[in-house]
């Protein structure tokens, strides 16, 4: 495989230091030896060490050939010949864990990957925040209610969202929880992928039901009258359609923050064709924008495996800080190993991206661009939710692809908190929810997700920009920097 020469850099401290932490021995455990945050405190370290010891018995969760066939489309995506949709729950929860909801995401996935396919006439990379993705980092670790004080709720691999001392108490062997239903999850994401669900030929039936009526159905209808019309028209000209396996089924990956490094580490195995370790518990995992310092047991655990990657870049994160990252994360420039996901809120994108896009550029690296839209936009309505607006998401999503126009870089994906149901959880979108609607059916465990009907709609909105993306054309750069 090509890979870009990396320009010299000047500061010869830096330059030591990042060789230093190169050269030292990488093993599945030396993050233990670096300082950690955002890990949970066990209160029996003995029940814990059992566990992670019995997951590592377990059989891994994918292929290392799968992790490396998504980083060959990443690669592609990192050339501007394909497009990255990222997607999912911000926290999976044991509580729904239900064929419905995993076939409905798949589902509003898939009628996404194809209405931005048919805009953008390119490859739609599909990976799932699903599989997988039950750890979180918290903003506080404490939860205070009516006085009374507990530690936060970390996610259900963690321990429990009620709000009791022992609910809360950190339990490892939800781990084991977890990966079950990570397994059970995985099992039926393959079926639907390459059991004839996701046949081309389908596309009308993927419609939900409860969007059905909506301007979105319409438009979704419209589109897959289009492609029906293609699909026949190719019928009539003899090819044989059954023939391609690209028609009748397709490629789902999945992917999570990989916060929890005792069961990452548990699931760090050897590939067997290559000798190189991989992270099995997903095809791609990330770093979270609280867990990236330098040297820290996160980016020391990341640097050792081989799988595509993803690193959050939040507003506090220094251009030169994210090139001493790259050179961690990626010392080979290899293409598809690193995607930046940018979640600079709608009013900060605008001035917070170009410093690091210019820094990635002027260094020659190879990266995915891909923009998370959620996590710098949430707020607290008036009713007292977490939620984000629907516009505000768009606008940073917009504010991301003027940035790239501007720079000349590929404005490469988008990476969504959204979930298959009709949940009331951001605000705006077709149906115009409002402060007042969120209580309906606000459902999420963590972050409010965007429902089906305003992911659809996001879809189309996406479209448009990949569009005149791949048209060339600029946007006109927003006036104010909220657009
Ligand atoms: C997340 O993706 O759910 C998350 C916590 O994001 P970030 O690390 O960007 O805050
Ligand atoms: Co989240």
């Amino acid at each position: 495989m090509y890979n870009p020469p990396i320009r010299g850099r000047t500061a010869a401290a830096s330059f030591f230091w990042e060789l230093k932490t190169m050269s030292e021995r990488w093993t599945p455990d030396s993050w233990r030896n670096k300082p950690v945050v955002q890990m949970p405190a066990y209160p029996d370290a003995k029940a814990l060490a059992d566990v992670e010891a019995q997951l590592a018995t377990f059989p891994p969760l994918v292929f290392a050939g799968e992790a490396r066939n998504l980083k060959k489309s990443l690669a592609r995506v990192a050339k501007g010949e394909a497009f990255l949709l990222q997607g999912g729950d911000c926290a999976e929860s044991f509580a729904e864990h239900g064929a419905n909801n995993i076939r409905d995401f798949f589902r509003v996935l898939l009628q996404m990957a194809v209405v931005l396919t048919y805009a953008g006439a390119l490859p739609v990379v599909k990976v799932g925040r699903i599989a997988g993705q039950f750890a979180k980092p918290r903003s506080s670790p404490v939860e205070k209610v009516d006085g009374v004080e507990l530690p936060s709720y970390r996610g259900d691999i963690v321990n429990d969202i009620a709000f009791t001392a022992e609910a809360r108490t950190p339990d490892p062997r939800r781990q084991v929880m977890a990966y079950r239903q990570s397994a059970a999850t995985l099992n039926l994401l393959r079926a639907f992928a390459t059991g004839g669900y996701a046949n081309l030929a389908s596309v009308h039936e993927w419609m939900l039901g409860f969007v059905k009526g909506s301007q979105q159905s319409r438009r979704y209808q419209e589109l897959a009258d289009r492609i029906s019309d293609a699909l026949n028209f190719m019928r009539a000209c003899g090819l044989n359609l059954e023939s391609h396996p690209e028609l009748r089924a397709t490629e789902m990956y999945t992917s999570h923050e990989a916060l929890l490094l005792g069961y990452e580490q548990a699931f760090t195995r050897v590939d067997s064709t290559t000798g190189d370790w991989y992270a099995t518990s997903g095809h791609m995992i990330w770093i979270g924008d609280r867990t990236r310092q330098l040297d820290h047991a996160h980016v020391e655990y990341f640097r050792g495996i081989k799988n595509p990657i993803g690193l959050k870049c939040g507003p506090s994160l220094k251009p030169d800080e994210l090139l001493k990252l790259i050179d961690i994360l990626n010392p080979d420039n290899e293409p598809g190993r690193l995607t930046l996901i940018s979640r600079f809120g709608s009013d900060k994108v605008a001035d917070g991206l170009p410093p690091l896009v210019r820094a990635v550029q002027r260094e020659g690296r190879v990266v995915v661009w891909s923009c998370d839209p959620m996590h710098g936009n949430t707020i607290t309505s008036t009713t007292g939710y977490k939620t984000r607006p629907f516009d505000r998401i768009l606008s940073e999503v917009k504010g991301f692809f003027n940035v790239h126009a501007a720079e000349g870089t590929y404005a490469g994906g988008v990476h969504l908190e959204m979930t298959g149901q009709d949940v009331t959880e951001c605000l705006g979108g077709a149906r115009a929810i409002t402060d007042e609607h969120l209580n309906d059916r606000y459902h999420t465990v963590c972050d409010p997700r965007l429902n089906a009907e305003q992911s659809i709609d996001m879809a189309f909105l996406i479209a448009e920009l990949l569009k005149q993306e791949r048209a060339g054309k600029a946007q006109p750069l927003p006036a104010a920097a909220g657009m």
